[in-house]
Formats: C-alpha cells, structure tokens, sequence
C-alpha cells in the first residue's frame, strides 16, 4: 500500500545519497478538515510520501501547529497553513488531489446519516471552493455520509460547469483495508497477500463485501460468510462504541485515506497498473453512483471493471439487490440537498 513511501533511511557513515534513484516529489496535496481526527495522522502519513512536493493542510481553527509540527520532519515536502474561509482558496492553488475529512463524526448510536445536516453544508463549500480553485484536482471525499456527500459534491461541480466525474471519489478504502484484516484473521492468512473487493457503498448493509473473490481464493462456510460481512458492515460502530463518545476510527481511517492518495499520486506520475475500490459515478448498476474497483491513471478512472460484478455469489447476488433501495435514497437526498441550494 504506501510501499517506498516511508521515511528516509539513515545513511550509513561515508554513503553519498543517490539522486535520481529516487521517486520524484512534484505533486501539491491539499487536506481540508486537517486538524481533526483523521486529517493529523492522514498529514503525517502524506508528509512520509516521496511523491508529493507540497502538502496544503486546511481547518477551520488549531491548523498552525499540527503544520508548524509536521514541517520538521525531514521528508521532501513544504508544509503549509491556511486557517479559514478567507485563506481556502489559496490553500486550494494548483494542488493536484484534495482530500476532504471536515466535518463531524459519529457519536454512539448515530448512524452515518445523522451527520448529514452538517456535514453536507460543509462538503458543499468546500467543493465549490475546489471547483473555483482546482478544477482538475482528484477530489477524495472522506466526510460522512459518503452516500449522500459524493453526490452532492458531484451536483455542486456541475453548478460550477467544472464536474469531471473520473475525478471525484467516495474514500471507502477503509472497507476495503477491514476486509483483508479481518479475513486473514479468520482466515490465517499472511496480510499482505489478502485483497477482498468491496462494491456498493460506505454505509450499513450498502457496504457489500465480495468475499467469494477475495485473493487468494479461499472457501468460507455459510456461517463465516454471514459473520464476516456482517463485522465488516458494521466495523466502524465497533470503533464509535470503543471510543464512547469520542468519535469514529481516525487512525485506520488514515492509513486507508494515505493509501489512496499515495495510489492516486502513483496513477499521476504514470504507474499503469493501479487499481482501488471507490464510491464513484457509475454505470455498473442502474444506480447513478456506485462502490466497486477503477482502474486510476493520469486523468482519474481510467476504467471500470464490469467483470467485478459478474459471476456473485448467491449470497452477494441477494445482498446486491437488498442494498439497493437504502443506497439509492442516500443519493438522492444527497442530490436534493444540492439542488435546493440557491
Ligand atoms: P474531527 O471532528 O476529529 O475532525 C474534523 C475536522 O474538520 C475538525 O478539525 C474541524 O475543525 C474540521 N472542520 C469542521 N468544519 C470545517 C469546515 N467548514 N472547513 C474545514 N474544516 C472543518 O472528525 P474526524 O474523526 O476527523 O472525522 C471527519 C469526518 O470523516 C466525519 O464526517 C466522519 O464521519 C468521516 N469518516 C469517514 C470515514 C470513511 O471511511 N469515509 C471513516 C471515518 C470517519
């Protein structure tokens, strides 16, 4: 996932650096909602990236520190600051992907809707700061509901006749990045070598986890199918409930955010063969936004995978079909939201 991307090594005594053996650093990232939960180690872990030449990192408040702290380490890229909505545009200048994790998480007992009234107004002016700043930018939407912000995100670029929709996605990495632990776990299979798609959405019974094609290819009984796509939908409450009251998962949520971005940094600069799941514009069903895997290259989705979805399980086949109308609903009142907006 972020292979090569970990700091510098210590040299040894009398060893020259070679230059040119290195990756490039020459992508602008930029993190709005950097002071949160999620957006310090997500920044952390994106200062670790020998791929990226500046990081922008953006909050409504307490955003100087966590910059003024991550600047002195010694990886290539020049950290800035910007603090609110006067300083959102030039924090957006020239950036190549924006990663988007502002907004409030989730509480015990709320569901990833309950945070809809908030977190839709603040998606809504960050991208159409995005749009105004960065229109070709890769824009990665972290906040809460997935379900609902993708769309609206999407409705607000066309308002601002800027929508590529190759470059807008819906972070569910972390689903995917459950998936494996959780099957190699139960599996005991080495980690590394674990891949389970997961389609759909980011919520609920909508997050389908395709475990009959998991890689490698393993055989799990009935009851291990049930059990393991029922812990993987509901993942991120066992993280609210542990944390009692102190919001979701930030740290997995981050790992799996900087291995997005890192993938999308590597489709950028040309690597032909990068693949991730994403909540994405979609044709694969007949719902207009859809989870599934995308080929990434230098302008966003360079394909979709229909074979994904072809040959389910009975099982998946009928939890495709149940998703379905829940899914559809998020959308559409995502859709609505934008479109009432003046
Ligand atoms: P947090 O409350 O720790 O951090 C959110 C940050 O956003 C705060 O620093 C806050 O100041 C900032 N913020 C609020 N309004 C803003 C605005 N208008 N502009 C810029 N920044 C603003 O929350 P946390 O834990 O970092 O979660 C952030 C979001 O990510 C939540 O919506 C949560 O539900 C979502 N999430 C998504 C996951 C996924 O898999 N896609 C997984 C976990 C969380």
């Amino acid at each position: 996932a972020l292979r090569g991307s970990f700091a510098q090594k210590a040299q040894k005594p009398n060893q020259s650096s070679h230059h040119g053996l290195q990756l490039q650093a020459s992508y602008k990232v930029a993190i709005l909602g950097a002071a949160g939960g999620i957006g310090q180690p997500l920044a952390l872990l994106i200062k670790m990236s020998p791929l990226v030449s500046a990081l922008n990192l953006y909050d409504i408040a307490n955003v100087k520190g966590v910059a003024a702290d991550l600047s002195h380490c010694n990886t290539p890229s020049q950290v800035l600051d910007f603090t609110g909505a006067s300083e959102l545009g030039n924090c957006l200048k020239g950036v190549n992907v924006v990663v988007i994790p502002a907004g409030v998480p989730r509480k015990p007992g709320m569901t990833r809707d309950d945070l809809f009234n908030i977190n839709a107004n603040i998606v809504k002016t960050l991208v159409e700061a995005v749009a105004d700043n960065c229109p070709d930018a890769f824009i990665h939407v972290i906040s809460n509901p997935v379900n609902s912000t993708v769309p609206i995100a999407a409705e607000v670029l066309k308002q601002k006749g800027v929508y590529d929709p190759k470059k807008l996605f819906g972070v569910t990495t972390l689903d995917v990045v459950r998936a494996n632990t959780f099957v190699a776990e139960k599996k005991n299979l080495k980690l590394i070598d674990v891949d389970v798609p997961v389609i759909g959405g980011h919520a609920g019974i909508t997050i389908l986890p395709l475990l009959s094609k998991t890689k490698p290819s393993v055989r799990f009984s009935d009851e291990e199918l049930e059990q393991l796509t029922i812990r993987i939908q509901n993942a991120g409450t066992e993280v609210v409930e542990a944390k009692a009251g102190a919001g979701s998962a930030t740290l997995s949520m981050a790992y799996a955010a900087a291995r997005f971005v890192e993938s999308s940094l590597r489709a950028l600069d040309g690597d032909g063969d990068v693949y991730e799941c994403s909540f994405v514009q979609s044709d694969l069903t007949d719902l207009p936004f859809f989870a599934s895997r995308v080929k990434l290259g230098r302008k966003g989705i360079e394909a979709m995978i229909p074979s994904d979805l072809q040959g389910l399980s009975e099982y998946e086949e009928k939890a495709l079909e149940a998703l379905k109308p829940e899914l559809k609903a998020s959308i559409e009142k995502g859709i609505a939201f934008a479109q009432k907006q003046p």
